[in-house]
């Protein structure tokens, strides 16, 4: 079977599971850290460019958040997937790739030998800081129906403003890969001019 038809049926596959996921994690957010992956494995040369794609498209195959009474459903499904379309061989990649690559395990680094997952970390980090990351947590925030900010130090703790300070203010530190690092600092460099500004207009203080 061509790789451009599998990865086609991928595709396929995934648009329909990741329908039902907050804004923030929808097709596009896959298709961008598919496109950010593919950027970086290019100018690293670390991976064979299908496995690449196949790995970005997978990743949030089963996140939690989106999965909550069917854990393992996701792993079930894209195993399926993988043996009927003859990519056996890619089984124990794929998975790995969807357990290890979200926020949660973020807190362990991830092992350097490790490059398809250096990428796609790299690559889903990217999508979680500059002005795409600033939209991407609003919208996170507002599916959950969290407060945006609170001068209240006990209510701010669930903020989507919080959420920067806690986790995507430390991202562009925690990049894996050299591209990866160049292409954060950008976008680190956004979320401190949003929240200076932000802060600022909290205050009255821009005029
Ligand atoms: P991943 O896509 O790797 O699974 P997450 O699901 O943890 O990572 O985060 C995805 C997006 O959701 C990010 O853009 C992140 O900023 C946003 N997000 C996660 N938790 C929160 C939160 N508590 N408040 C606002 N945004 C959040
Ligand atoms: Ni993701």
């Amino acid at each position: 079977m061509s790789k451009e038809l599998i990865l086609s049926r991928a595709e396929k596959l995934i648009k329909a599971r990741v329908s039902t996921y907050d804004s923030g994690h929808d097709w596009w957010h896959i298709v961008r850290v598919r496109n950010l992956a593919k950027i970086i494995n290019e100018k690293e040369n670390l991976e064979e460019p299908f496995l690449v794609d196949l790995a970005a498209l997978f990743h949030d195959f089963a996140d939690s958040k989106f999965n909550g009474t069917k854990p393992g459903e996701g792993y079930e499904i894209a195993g399926r997937f993988l043996a009927e379309n003859g990519m056996e061989n890619c089984h124990s990649e794929i998975t790995g790739i969807m357990r290890n690559v979200s926020f949660s395990s973020r807190k362990t680094p991830v092992n350097k030998d490790d490059s398809l997952l250096c990428i796609i970390q790299d690559a889903d980090r990217l999508d979680a800081i500059g002005a795409i990351g600033i939209a991407r947590a609003f919208s996170y925030g507002g599916y959950r129906n969290n407060i945006i900010y609170s001068p209240v130090a006990e209510e701010n703790s669930m903020s989507t403003i919080n959420h920067f300070y806690e986790k995507l203010l430390l991202l562009s530190a925690m990049m894996n890969t050299e591209t990866g690092k160049k292409m954060a600092h950008e976008r680190h460099v956004f979320l401190e001019i949003f929240l200076d500004q932000f802060h600022k207009e909290w205050n009255a203080g821009s005029f």
